[in-house]
């Protein structure tokens, strides 16, 4: 009775911090988490592997014709092995500047993002003398690739309260005897004028909303234009009316659904036969004790049902409130070494509003100085993925590991003090995620 009633207290405590939730649905099967139905659900994903074209209003720029090009191992919202450009240059001052660069022979500048489109509609049929492609002028000497990323239980991290990362930020930071920082970043929601939330989405945290997410990237990767982000990047042979996209009768445009498919998608589910072996819990143990978890953190609870956030456009509904996810990641930007030295482009990410509205806590000083951080890479299904890191540089675990530096460099030194067995161990771990 009396270990009973500890329990209780002990559950309690745990709620009152915001602690305790159930487990948030895992697994790959195309169903709802309960957001909505499973018919909503199948329709909402649809529309992410719809493929647009150019009467759709595909491009003139882009990278692929539909979101399931770059998201779809081992299923639609997956990550996959596609790899984007981005670029730029060192200004006078040292700063990073955005690329510039010229298409149409020169008689136009793209400017204003460091993404460069591999890809473009023109020359065609009804424009053949048009060149539009962008190519990169060897004034841009910071180049990178970035690899693309995970969406499946997406919507348990935009559920997680700004407040519970500004703590685990703080908290990490004092334990570490402050070594180990992640950096909190307020980015636009973009669908919310002048309000912000703490990024962690993207491998620079450019985003904390999915609806903002979602515009961003259907303009940015495929050159559709959308109430968020109504303007093309460029207007040679474009044909189709803007904003390309608009609602259905439902009110709903391809965007919202979306953020519907994504909020409604359950998390990557671990390899249950492996997670189990003698080994991978010998190297979960490990992974703790040598201070992997620091970073990669094991468990976030999302905010109870009814909180609004993304600038109170999104109330959590019941399916993603107070859900416990393991994504092994702190959402938090750090410098481990690898920075490649690009800082997030304001009007490719934000859309026009990006420096004609005030945003609420927003600060230039922070988001220059994540020039050469990361966020920590959640680390649920990584087992699927074959090319690591932002850059997709690394192909093995143990490469990965042993790439960070930075903040990371005495966790780092202690995989490497540890025998064969048990780095071996801890590689099995990763395996079972
Ligand atoms: C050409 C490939 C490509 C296409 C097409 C694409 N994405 Fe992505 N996506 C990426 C890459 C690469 C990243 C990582 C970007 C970064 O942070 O630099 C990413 C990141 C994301 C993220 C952040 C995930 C996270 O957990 O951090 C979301 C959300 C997302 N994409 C949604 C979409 C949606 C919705 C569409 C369709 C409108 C789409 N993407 C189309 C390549 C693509
Ligand atoms: C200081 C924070 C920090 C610590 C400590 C840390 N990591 Fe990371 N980890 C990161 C960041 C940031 C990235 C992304 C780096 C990049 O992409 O350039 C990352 C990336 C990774 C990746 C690549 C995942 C992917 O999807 O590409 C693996 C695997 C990984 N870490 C495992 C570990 C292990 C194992 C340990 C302990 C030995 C560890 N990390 C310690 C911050 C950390």
């Amino acid at each position: 009775m009396g270990r009973l009633l500890g329990i209780a207290v002990l559950s309690l405590a745990l709620a009152a911090a915001g602690q305790q939730g159930t487990e948030a649905p895992t697994g790959f099967d195309n169903k709802s988490n309960g957001l909505v139905d499973d018919t909503t659900h199948q329709a909402d994903q649809a529309r992410f592997d719809d493929i647009e074209t150019v009467k759709d209003g595909l491009g003139p720029l882009y990278n692929a014709q539909s979101c399931r090009e770059c998201h779809q191992d081992p299923t639609s919202g997956g990550a996959s092995q596609i790899t984007e450009l981005r670029v730029g240059h060192r200004g006078p001052d040292g700063r990073f500047r955005n690329p510039e660069i010229p298409i149409a022979r020169g008689a136009e500048v793209i400017s204003g993002r460091s993404l460069v489109n591999d890809r473009a509609i023109c020359p065609s049929e009804a424009f053949p003398d048009t060149e539009i492609h962008e190519r990169v002028p060897d004034s841009e000497t910071i180049r990178t690739t970035r690899v693309s990323l995970n969406l499946l239980g997406d919507g348990f991290v935009e559920a997680v309260a700004d407040e519970t990362l500004v703590n685990l930020a703080r908290e990490q930071c004092k334990t570490t005897g402050r070594r180990i920082c992640g950096q909190v970043l307020y980015v636009p929601i973009v669908e919310a004028p002048g309000q912000t939330g703490v990024g962690r989405f993207g491998w620079k945290n450019q985003h904390a909303s999915l609806l903002s997410f979602s515009g961003d990237a259907y303009l940015n990767e495929m050159g559709i234009t959308s109430r968020l982000f109504p303007n093309e990047v460029t207007n040679r042979c474009n044909t189709a009316p803007e904003p390309n996209n608009t609602a259905g009768p439902d009110g709903l445009d391809d965007v919202d659904h979306f953020a519907r498919f994504l909020r409604a998608t359950k998390a990557p589910a671990p390899d249950k036969v492996l997670a189990e072996t003698p080994k991978a819990k010998r190297g979960s143990e490990l992974f703790d004790r040598i201070g992997c978890a620091t970073c990669h953190a094991r468990a976030l609870t999302t905010a109870p049902a009814g909180t609004k956030i993304n600038g109170g456009n999104f109330t959590i509904p019941e399916a993603l409130g107070q859900k416990t996810l393991h994504p092994f990641s702190d959402f938090l930007l750090h410098d481990v070494g690898t920075g490649d030295g690009i800082v997030m482009a304001m009007e490719e990410h934000y859309g026009p509003n990006a420096y004609k509205v005030t945003w609420k806590s927003f600060s230039l000083k922070e988001y220059r100085s994540t020039t050469n951080k990361v966020r920590t890479a959640p680390l649920w299904g990584v087992r699927l993925r074959t090319r690591l890191m932002h850059d997709g540089a690394s192909v093995t675990l143990r490469d990965a590991i042993l790439r960070h530096r930075g903040e990371a460099i005495r966790v780092t030194q202690r995989f490497q003090r540890l025998s064969r067995s048990e780095q071996e161990a801890i590689v099995e771990f990763l395996q079972s995620q």
